[in-house]
């Protein structure tokens, strides 16, 4: 019912992008630039834009990533990495890689990009049982390509001006992630490593699916977060042992939302949540289906510029398709390393 409606939107947002132009000027949506209360230049340090469940599978849904990636790419953006939060792709098969990787190769001029894997990623048709192994191999073959890396898992670090982003995903194809205690163990690892050398610098964590019992999401019942709710518990315990965590996920298509919205959630949601002593909750909208039917954007092409300065990240809403701020910030404050 859910796919019906998104497929529907989706076209919807297609016909959107096409008049948007003309109209972005009625709708607020001016041609890009920051907006004037975070632009203290002085202290910006680094930019990064994030998109999400862009599901590609058709040249009209390329369409909209050409036209997103080329705002994300434009100058007055300044960005400096290009983060795609997983389903990437709507069926993880070679066909949608395709026309996933090359929307990112023309489109996009950023160099640093991290490309990680969501549950429709490891699919390679909608026919179940579905093949991990298979849809592995794709993703790993087109991510490498776009990333300029060799990965052989679909857990790996990066580190880009001295910024530390580890990648966490499922090694299942279950909507839900399923995540080894072998992973979180890494994941531990890799989170000491990094603390030891931010010096006060937010460290952050990809993840496709939420923490269970943030952003709207229950226990594995709902099918949403982590199948084992015991799993999530354990991550959220690790991440909360270092500071200055940002845990970025999508996989929900829920709209930016500062908690404000009438809509009915079951265990509420906002789009920043602060989980835990130091980690910082960050749920995406889905970048190529309109949200407002979970109290969103009316439009696709939705996601966030974030601003780092030194003493703190300013999280900015941002459509990409109509190259215009949205009406929503955030700001979370950074511990010194001093502290
Ligand atoms: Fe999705």
């Amino acid at each position: 019912m859910f796919a019906q409606i998104e497929s529907i939107l989706q076209k919807i947002g297609a016909v959107l992008l096409a008049i948007v132009g003309t109209f972005s000027s009625l709708l607020g949506l001016g041609p890009g630039g920051i907006p004037e209360e975070a632009a203290t230049e002085d202290t910006l340090c680094y930019t990064i834009a994030i998109v999400s469940d862009t599901h590609i599978d058709n040249a009209a849904a390329a369409a909209m990533l050409d036209a997103g990636l080329r705002d994300i790419s434009a100058d007055y953006l300044d960005t400096d990495a290009v983060l795609f939060l997983g389903d990437c792709t709507d069926n993880g098969n070679v066909e949608n890689w395709e026309t996933f990787t090359n929307s990112v190769t023309k489109n996009c001029t950023v160099e640093n990009k991290i490309v990680i894997l969501g549950n429709h990623d490891t699919w390679t048709s909608y026919d179940t049982p579905h093949d991990y192994d298979e849809a592995l191999n794709n993703y790993l073959t087109y991510s490498n390509t776009i990333m300029g890396t060799n990965h052989t898992t679909p857990y790996f670090t990066c580190e880009f001006s001295g910024y530390s982003f580890i990648v966490l995903a499922s090694e299942d194809t279950s909507v839900s992630a399923e995540v080894s205690y072998e992973q979180l163990s890494w994941a531990d690892e890799q989170l000491a490593a990094a603390a030891a050398k931010s010096s006060g610098k937010p460290i952050f964590v990809l993840m496709h699916q939420p923490l269970n019992y943030t952003h709207a999401v229950g226990d594995n019942k709902d099918n949403n977060g982590f199948s084992n709710n015991e799993t999530s518990k354990k991550l959220q315990a690790i991440l909360d042992k270092y500071e200055n965590v940002f845990y970025l996920s999508g996989h929900q298509h829920y709209g930016l939302n500062d908690g404000s919205s009438a809509y009915n959630y079951p265990y509420g949601f906002t789009t920043v949540e602060h989980v835990g002593e130091n980690i910082t909750s960050v749920n995406l909208p889905s970048f190529i289906y309109p949200s407002m039917i979970y109290g969103g954007d009316p439009l696709a092409g939705d996601g966030l510029v974030l601003n780092i300065y030194a003493d703190r990240v300013e999280l900015l809403g941002r459509n990409f398709i109509a190259q215009g701020w949205l009406d929503y910030t955030a700001t979370v404050p950074l511990k010194s390393a001093a502290d």
